[in-house]
């Protein structure tokens, strides 16, 4: 069992109308109310007002999906820092394995982004995770290691304390495949080394690892109950509060509940 805080985020991909958004924002500040866990939502671009509004003087942080790699300018398309930032975003997704495969960015253009991002004090989730054949070909811990080292490169000592790392194995993305708690650990562990390879043993222990692919709330207490898991980052299971405010609620160690 992890001895640092749980942090457990939803992420709500591109799914959802402000008034649904808006409608889940209300029931999950309702449920997660006196949580004992950090809590962070990330809604598309177009609901970040109005479930921001919601948020407010909450315990759930407000985040965003991601972020274009430059400040301002001519990028047709692009949401920027500053734009996030005036909508009160105060984390933001990095390198999500959607992000690397459909859309092909790769580790420089989301170093880019990871450096831009703590430049004006945003929190980051940055993602790593390796795809079936490298898992297939026994290359799973040294793709994870690759994307940590290039997603953090240039990021100070002083900076890194603002980094969630997530590992999100790509074949486990809204698949229903979850990594068994113990393969998950063995990945979270590695990245751990990486990091007081990096900044020292301090923030290595410090760091939060999360996991991600199919948390559901019948997963989640074992998945959690590993040392090096420290929280989840939730795709499907964070689109509706039955299955979002269980996985926020769980308690590591405890079997899941009987339904
Ligand atoms: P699922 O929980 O739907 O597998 O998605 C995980 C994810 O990609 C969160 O960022």
């Amino acid at each position: 069992m992890s001895t640092r805080p749980y942090y457990i985020a939803g992420n709500w991909k591109m799914h959802k109308t402000r008034a649904e958004a808006a409608e889940l924002a209300k029931d999950l500040v309702a449920r997660l109310k006196g949580g004992k866990h950090k809590y962070l939502v990330a809604p598309g671009f177009t609901s970040l007002e109005t479930v921001g509004a919601l948020l407010s003087g909450t315990n759930i942080l407000l985040g965003a999906q991601n972020m274009a790699a430059e400040e301002q300018g001519a990028h047709t398309g692009e949401v920027s820092v500053l734009q996030l930032k005036d909508l009160g975003v105060r984390a933001v997704i990095l390198g999500h394995s959607e992000r690397r495969h459909i859309y092909k960015e790769d580790d420089a253009l989301i170093n880019k982004k990871v450096k831009l991002a703590l430049t004006h004090g945003l929190e980051v989730i940055l993602c790593v995770g390796e795809t079936l054949d490298e898992r297939d070909a026994g290359q799973a811990e040294v793709v994870c290691e690759t994307q940590t080292v290039w997603g953090l490169a240039g990021v100070s000592a002083g900076e890194i304390g603002s980094i969630t790392i997530a590992y999100e194995p790509v074949w486990a993305i809204g698949t229903g495949k979850t990594a068994t708690p113990e393969d998950a650990d063995a990945i979270h562990a590695s990245i751990r080394t990486v990091i007081g390879r990096l900044y020292g043993g301090g923030a290595a222990n410090k760091i939060i690892i999360q996991y991600g692919g199919s948390v559901k709330p019948d997963n989640v207490s074992l998945l959690m109950a590993k040392e090096n898991i420290d929280g989840a980052l939730v795709g499907g299971a964070a689109l509706k509060a039955d299955t979002f405010a269980p996985i926020a609620a769980f308690a590591a160690g405890q079997p899941p509940a009987v339904s």
